[in-house]
């Protein structure tokens, strides 16, 4: 029995000694210390013992018992230290290495040249404001001079919604809404989307924006227009490009002009972009007509006016020398990240 004993004892201090885990060392002390384990079966093997040698057989399996348990705690112990060790090395956060930069978006193109607009011409004095894209006859055309049947119409074809209520052909209609609120002097600039019959190439697209200008005021001459507007085109295509004014005809002004700046691409040499001419249009004014003044009440004989209006996109395709219009409305990020 003694035998038994310090065999069982060398043996298992031997498998504790050796166990690699927690785990393992949990199945150990069920082995050797749990209900159905080795030392209880041995404490239960005692009947057959001799009387007399049984207390201290006894002893020596209690003595054991509290030797295992003690032993199998330490190592307990030690191997959880371990583990905890390692998960924390596993775990552990390289705090050197770089951080992962975040994607910052940014201004879509056609908003960057829009906010250039606006801050050239609000430091002119102009206020920005707007109006409905979903626009009355009335003020898309009729206002503006183009009566119904008039062939002026035809410069600009539409989407229709109802009989007098279609999608503004154009920013000019804001003029109009602005004149009727208020008095002169009126110094505005109205961007917005606008919309057309027109199939999509290159350089057309059913939908794009402008920027309508308008100024009224006593005393105003055609030569308030022509400073305004070469300040402008200085100051949004560099100083020393050069302007040119052409004769041209709008049925809200008169006289009109349509406003040509020296080629950017070619610096007026001539090439594909300005088909070999030098100049290309981009903008549209002139003195506004009396009759649209009369129309909203204003007093022609007291007050004049100008008015102008430009495409965004023409300008930012200019700015950039991009080529296909498309480009702006595509949302490819590779073209986007360029700006
Ligand atoms: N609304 C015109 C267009 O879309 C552009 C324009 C021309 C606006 C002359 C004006 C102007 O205010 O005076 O073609």
């Amino acid at each position: 029995m003694r035998e038994r004993l310090r065999q069982m004892r060398d043996e298992a201090w031997k498998r504790i000694s050796e166990a690699d885990d927690t785990g393992e060392l949990d199945k150990l002390r069920v082995r050797y210390l749990g209900k159905k384990g080795e030392l209880t079966a041995l404490l239960r093997s005692m009947g057959s013992l001799p009387p007399e040698e049984r207390p201290d057989v006894g002893k020596l399996v209690n003595e054991l018992r509290g030797q295992l348990d003690d032993f199998l705690k330490e190592r307990l112990h030690n191997l959880e230290a371990r583990e905890l060790e390692k998960r924390l090395e596993q775990e552990a956060i390289d705090i050197t290495l770089p951080g992962r930069r975040p994607a910052f978006g940014r201004k879509h193109p056609l908003t960057q040249v829009l906010e250039e607009i606006e801050t050239i011409f609000v430091g002119m004095g102009f206020e920005v404001v707007e109006g409905p894209e979903v626009e009355l006859d009335y003020y898309n055309f009729e206002a503006l001079n183009l009566p119904p049947d008039h062939p002026t119409r035809d410069m600009q074809d539409t989407f229709f919604i109802s009989d007098d209520i279609l999608l503004r052909s154009q920013t000019s209609p804001v003029q109009i809404r602005v004149m009727e609120k208020q008095e002169p002097p009126v110094r505005i600039i109205a961007p917005g989307k606008v919309y057309r019959v027109d199939v999509v190439d290159a350089t057309h697209s059913p939908m794009f924006h402008q920027v309508e200008g308008l100024l009224v005021d006593e005393h105003t001459t055609f030569g308030d227009l022509k400073g305004v507007l070469g300040a402008f085109i200085e100051a949004i295509f560099g100083e020393g490009r050069r302007t040119r004014f052409r004769p041209s005809f709008f049925p809200f002004t008169e006289p009109s002009a349509e406003i040509d700046v020296e080629c950017i691409m070619c610096n007026g040499k001539g090439c594909r972009s300005c088909s070999n001419a030098g100049w290309l249009e981009i903008l549209g004014a002139g003195m506004v007509d009396p009759r649209v003044l009369q129309r909203v009440g204003y007093d022609p004989q007291k007050y004049q006016g100008f008015a102008f209006g430009m495409g965004v996109e023409r300008i930012a395709m200019l700015k950039y020398g991009i080529d296909d219009i498309r480009l702006l409305f595509e949302n490819d990020m590779r073209f986007l990240k360029q700006f």
